[in-house]
């Protein structure tokens, strides 16, 4: 086989064997196959396309280029969730602490945060002592005995698609279907799960833009899943303003823990109820992404049951105290759940007011994400120190009216020069209108 014909054939627009897409991911792996010809065969991949089989054995080749990790050794059906990544979203700490106190186990492996999102294991490291990276025997043996560990993602998960993805990178190849979805699934694949639940977010702070192109991801990378013999469900959530109200390290676990602590989410979710409107959109997005993994791992096969139950584990706190436990098994202090004012706080808390008064008819989110990373919250590059105190909180929301003289947002701050930058970005995030405008539900739609 020959590198020089195979892209020929995906030129001409052939799909190729599972040979050939073996041959090719193996071989750049490798290094047999150097980057200018990787880099044309990418570029045919991205005019013609993959027809599925194609993107299943892309995706299966990439998984097994590295560790594949056997969770055999942990009993019960497990489940895993992947968040296509967005500004503020902790969906991660609400959803697996109320699984893992309903019995279903969860093994995840999460990755740090780079650019204008966060990562799940950098916000875990805001708990004093908590340890994001212990042995895998200690993980397996913390998922039989608690049903929940979570660690950072190993070296050697896909390390294909880790060479892949920075030729994409610099070759204008990232934004193709196949490609993303087959580098995503590649990953999951590789940690794993039985069950996976995909939360696909569209709009201004993601990758997809539209409902549209989520549903498309959403859609083959469930067939991925599927045909690689994984339970696999695509929840398509909206990511035109930050989820829920906090962005930042430290204030998303805070938030997290606000939510798990929520006595009654009937009434939180009432519009009569004075739970900021961020706070229930963040609910409602952790209750359904919850309620598939459920149903996912065979508990229930009602959406409505399983509903019912993810509520149940917070309200009556039993998902809070699997945070505890959660955070306790791995080194962390488990008092920071119960008394978040002990999680590292920024010196200066800023409030920030509209210089009009208005509908917020639109926010460009990804803008939101860079406040919190100029503030010192996240990463420019990847040996970037990240400040874990600091981020913003934003207390008004796509539809809501605000006025001059009531707080929009919170600056959490450990450096004083920084603040009117941040305030600017931040107020030039938003767009103020006279006429109100429709406010989108934060769940679309479901792919199974
Ligand atoms: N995230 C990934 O892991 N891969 C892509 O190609 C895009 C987003």
């Amino acid at each position: 086989m020959r590198m020089y014909d195979l892209i020929i054939k995906k030129r001409d627009g052939g799909a190729h064997t599972p040979e050939e897409i073996k041959y090719i991911v193996e071989g750049y792996t490798k290094g047999d196959i150097p980057d200018y010809q990787m880099s044309a065969w990418l570029m045919t991949v991205y005019y013609k396309g993959m027809n599925n089989e194609e993107t299943v054995e892309l995706t299966k080749a990439m998984a097994a280029s590295g560790d594949m990790l056997d969770l055999s050794a942990i009993e019960g059906v497990k489940v895993d969730k992947h968040s296509t990544g967005g500004v503020g979203d902790k969906t991660t700490f609400i959803v697996a602490p109320i699984l893992a106190s309903l019995g279903v186990p969860m093994a995840k492996m999460s990755g740090r945060g780079l650019g204008h999102t966060g990562g799940t294991i950098d916000k875990l490291e805001s708990i004093e002592g908590f340890n994001v990276s212990i042995p895998t025997g200690e993980f397996i043996d913390n998922v039989n005995n608690i049903k929940l560990s979570l660690v950072g993602q190993t070296g050697n998960l896909a390390p294909a698609d880790k060479k892949i993805y920075a030729l994409r990178d610099v070759t204008a190849t990232v934004d193709s279907l196949p490609l993303i979805a087959s580098s995503i699934m590649s990953k999951k694949l590789a940690a794993g799960a039985d069950v996976i639940v995909l939360d696909v977010k569209c709009g201004t702070g993601a990758f997809m833009k539209t409902p549209e192109e989520a549903k498309t991801l959403a859609r083959t990378m469930v067939d991925i899943g599927n045909m690689a013999g994984r339970k696999t469900y695509g929840v398509i959530t909206d990511m035109n303003e930050p989820l829920g109200c906090k962005v930042g390290n430290a204030l998303e676990v805070e938030e997290a823990v606000e939510v798990l602590s929520i006595k009654d989410i009937d009434k939180a979710l009432s519009e009569a109820s004075d739970v900021n409107y961020g706070i229930r959109r963040l609910i409602k997005v952790s209750l359904c992404l919850a309620s598939y993994m459920l149903m996912g791992a065979g508990v229930t096969s009602s959406y409505d049951e399983a509903y019912a139950m993810c509520k149940k584990a917070i309200e009556s706190g039993n998902a809070l105290d699997k945070m505890a436990q959660f955070v306790e098994a791995q080194g962390g202090n488990k008092e920071y759940i119960y008394d978040t004012n002990l999680l590292p706080k920024a010196k200066h808390i800023v409030p920030v007011y509209m210089e009009k008064e208005g509908y917020l008819t639109s926010c460009k989110n990804s803008e939101v994400g860079m406040v919190s990373l100029i503030l010192g919250g996240g990463r420019a590059t990847k040996e970037s120190e990240i400040d874990l105190a600091v981020g913003v909180n934003v207390r008004k929301h796509l539809g809501e009216f605000v006025s001059k003289d009531e707080v929009f947002a919170y600056i959490h701050a450990n450096s004083d020069d920084i603040i009117e930058e941040a305030k600017k970005r931040l107020l030039g995030a938003y767009i103020v209108s006279d006429e109100p405008c429709q406010i989108e539900e934060v769940v679309k739609f479901v792919v199974e």
